[in-house]
């Protein structure tokens, strides 16, 4: 594994990052899967080396994580959890915050969050996020409850970082939670430059997703894309873009190609992957830490994509 620093945080994360929610959280997304196999999806992580663990309140998997580090020295993992937005018309919205925290703190099974994040918040919340919100967070950062303050992004519905870019300026976040992709690198330009000014923690979030683990969805898209022209039919066999990706790359698999297009992006930290597939997440793992993609694929893959911001690889 590879480690890095957190931006401002300090904190010392492994490149890869586990998640356990998204499509897949970590295989219950699938009812034949048991808890049991999503414990040994964790513990598989971190005998990878993967210490940066990824969760949330609304995933409902912070009890299998509070399970699967039972019994593992604290500082050996560094918890990240969240908390979905109160409603805005909540007569004591700041009370649901602590009354979150405090039931994810007991889920995990830990005295303290080293990063808590406000989860998903979009343009529309941005106001009451900060000034309804964020007060009783600093608060209970002072109170010793949470390490660090974060923030993901609603990337549905704000693909183009509205949210991220606007509150970037007001510097509230030590950590922030990207969507950002080979279908979408538009953070490139609107978070990254100011993330790595300020020091702010990155972590990568749909690297994959669907459209970039499943080759047909993505000729769909691509096709889609071309027909619509937001792509040149030039830049790209629509019939087959895969095809471009893993000969000139050299790579595997799509995920491959999609990782690691996200690992090597400066400004990056932490690329979150999500499976339940003990199988996968070794093959993700290699993915990551393996070298950037050749230069031409890079500049093919800009010449494409490049300048899309609405499309979020679902
Ligand atoms: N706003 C937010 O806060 C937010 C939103 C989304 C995600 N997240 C975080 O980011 C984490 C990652 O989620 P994501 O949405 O970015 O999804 P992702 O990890 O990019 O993609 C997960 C999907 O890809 C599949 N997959 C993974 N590796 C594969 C492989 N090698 N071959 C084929 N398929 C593969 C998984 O299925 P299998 O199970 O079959 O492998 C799953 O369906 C989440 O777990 C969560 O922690 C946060």
């Amino acid at each position: 594994m590879e480690y890095t620093t957190l931006g401002k945080t300090g904190l010392k994360v492994s490149v890869v990052g586990l998640g356990c929610g998204g499509p897949s959280r970590l295989g219950l997304r699938d009812n034949s899967n048991s808890e049991g196999h999503a414990i040994g999806i964790v513990r598989q992580a971190i005998d990878l080396g993967i210490n940066f663990i990824d969760t949330a309140q609304s995933y409902e998997t912070e009890g299998i994580v509070g399970k699967a580090i039972a019994g593992i020295p604290r500082d050996r993992v560094v918890i990240s959890t969240k908390k979905t937005l109160p409603d805005a018309r909540h007569k004591n919205p700041e009370n649901e915050i602590k009354k979150g925290l405090a039931q994810s703190l007991k889920q995990l099974g830990t005295d303290c969050i080293d990063v808590y994040h406000l989860h998903g918040v979009e343009p529309k919340d941005y106001d009451f996020a900060r000034d309804r919100l964020m007060p009783v967070m600093r608060r209970l950062r002072e109170e010793g409850k949470i390490r660090f303050i974060g923030v993901t992004e609603g990337f549905v519905q704000d693909p183009s970082h509205q949210m991220l870019q606007q509150s970037l300026k007001e510097n509230l976040w030590d950590v922030v939670m990207v969507g950002f992709n080979l279908l979408n690198p538009s953070a490139r330009s609107t978070v990254f430059s100011t993330t790595r000014d300020k020091c702010v923690g990155v972590l990568n979030m749909f690297a994959v997703r669907r459209a970039l683990s499943q080759p047909e969805r993505l000729k769909t898209i691509v096709a889609d894309l071309i027909r619509k022209g937001a792509v040149s039919p030039s830049a790209m066999n629509g019939k087959d873009p895969v095809d471009f990706m893993l000969r000139e790359s050299s790579a595997q698999t799509l995920p491959e190609v999609a990782y690691r297009f996200c690992r090597h992006e400066r400004g990056v930290d932490v690329v979150l992957t999500g499976t339940g597939n003990p199988e996968h997440l070794k093959a993700n793992v290699e993915s990551i830490l393996k070298p950037a993609l050749p230069e031409p694929v890079q500049q093919k893959l800009e010449a494409t994509f490049g300048k899309l911001d609405h499309l979020t690889g679902n």
